[in-house]
């Protein structure tokens, strides 16, 4: 839909003090690395928070950009977060003063959006900014603003601004996909605890994130429950209350850290992290000869077939959950180079998702890009050190995975990014005896 200025049409993003990593490849990494909270769960649940007046409490949860804008993002409309101590934070809904989730709240993080549905069906209306996010292709928020309406309310688009109200209480109703989409499903679903009546979704995105948010509703005293495997279906409640909740364990972050291992032929422990959540990617790890073993409370990772030439190349595909993670695509991607063979990666969630392995070719990778979709990786290749640069999250992260493999020092430009969904990761490279270092490099105001 053509767009009109938005109403800030003055708006001037904030300034994002850059910075730069100095890795100095080469080292194997070992010993023990903590694995903290997921994002993706963390930064819904405090969303999910203003479906109740009660003050919620979340443990677990990551010390990262994108939590920070959330708990902002909140403070802005007048509810109240605390953060009593590192990991840990509350937030007490009673007074939402201000229904509007400006621009500038949007432009820094997509999971801004995730406020539509909870702050609508609690209160009858909300304004909300388009989202932004990271720049990994389109990504609209048609199937979140259909669900809406699916409940029954009515949703304007103006000026880069939703206009969202319910007339009374949103409605529960058959909120139908064309395809699964993971905040689509929780917006809806957040939407329909505090609904009249039954909400059936499908089909529902089937993210472990989504069932911890389950679990964290139905403390709340929501009725909501994962009939099948792709259906969630809710009975709605006149209020909610508050509740506490231990956020689970990044499977994201233990995945990136699991290549770390791989790539610099090293051997680690994982401390925290959980295999139940990481099937797909640890078969893809058994095929292509990462030893991978999985304890109770710990993976362990051993890289060590690296420097026997043992890597095996091979063909992979992103998928919804069960599926490979598009997250882990691109750390999947560096691994590649490191095999012997030529090795097809599909990535068939988002359009823009290879687009940063031009970064690696530059620093000695051959792979070729027939689409925005596909990639051919011949390996294994000696990469070498390089000045690079970072445009999103998980690409950052995989160009430190590049870098830890490569001969000689590379300079990542951009590497504030990582700092959006990785906690701690400096500190946590350094434990296993990386050598990286962390820099300012002056300020910009492109969106994190
Ligand atoms: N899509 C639409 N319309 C919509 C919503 C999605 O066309 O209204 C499309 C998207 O463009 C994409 C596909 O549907 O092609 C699937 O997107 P999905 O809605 O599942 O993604 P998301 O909910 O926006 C979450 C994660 C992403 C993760 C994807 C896929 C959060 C905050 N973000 O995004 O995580 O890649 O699911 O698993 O949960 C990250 O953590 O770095 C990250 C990007």
């Amino acid at each position: 839909m053509a767009d009109a200025k938005p109403f800030h049409w003055e708006y001037n993003p904030e300034p994002v003090a850059r910075e730069v990593f100095r890795v100095e490849g080469g080292h194997a990494l070992s010993g023990v690395v903590p694995i903290s909270g997921a994002k993706n769960a963390a930064l819904k649940m405090l969303a999910a928070a203003t479906l109740t007046g009660e003050r919620c409490r979340f443990t677990n949860v990551p010390e990262i950009e994108d939590v920070r804008v959330m708990a902002d993002t909140l403070r802005d409309l007048g509810v109240v977060v605390d953060h009593p101590e590192a990991n840990v934070y509350e937030v007490a809904s009673g007074d939402v003063e201000w229904l509007f989730v400006p621009l500038e709240a949007a432009a820094k993080m997509r999971a801004s959006f995730m406020l539509l549905g909870p702050l609508l069906t609690r209160f009858g209306r909300v304004i909300i900014s388009n989202p932004g996010g990271d720049r990994i292709g389109r990504r609209p928020v048609d199937l979140h603003v259909e669900a809406m309406r699916a409940l029954g309310a009515s949703i304007d688009y103006r000026n880069g601004y939703y206009f969202a109200t319910a007339p009374g209480r949103l409605r529960g109703g058959e909120i139908r996909f064309p395809f699964v989409s993971v905040m689509g499903t929780e917006n809806a679903m957040l939407a329909a605890t505090l609904a009249e009546g039954h909400t059936t979704i499908r089909p529902a995105a089937q993210e472990p994130e989504i069932d911890d948010l389950i679990t964290f509703l139905q403390e709340m005293g929501a009725e909501v429950e994962r009939t099948y495997p792709d259906t969630i279906e809710i009975e709605g409640r006149k209020r909610l209350r508050g509740a506490e909740h231990r956020v689970i364990p990044d499977r994201i972050e233990a995945g990136t850290f699991i290549i770390a291992g791989a790539v610099t032929g090293g051997r680690l422990t994982l401390q925290g992290a959980s295999c139940d959540h990481l099937a797909s990617f640890i078969e893809t790890m058994d095929r292509v000869g990462v030893g991978v073993s999985c304890g109770s409370d710990a993976i362990e990772v051993d890289g060590s077939a690296l420097l026997e030439g043992g890597y095996r190349a091979i063909d992979v595909e992103t998928a919804p959950y069960p599926g490979l993670p598009t997250d882990l695509q691109p750390p999947t991607a560096v691994l590649l180079t490191q095999a012997t063979g030529t090795s097809h990666v599909h990535e068939a969630i988002f359009e823009d998702r290879l687009e940063w392995l031009a970064e690696v070719r530059r620093m000695g990778a051959r792979i070729d890009m027939a689409d925005a979709h596909h990639a051919t990786i011949e390996g294994p290749a000696q990469l070498i050190g390089a000045e690079v640069e970072i445009g999103d999250l998980r690409a950052g992260a995989s160009l430190i995975l590049a870098a830890l493999a490569a001969q000689g020092t590379t300079v990542i430009h951009g590497a504030h990014h990582v700092h959006r969904g990785y906690e701690n990761i400096e500190r946590k490279f350094l434990d296993i005896g990386a050598s990286l270092a962390r820099s300012a490099e002056g300020t910009d105001v492109t969106p994190t």
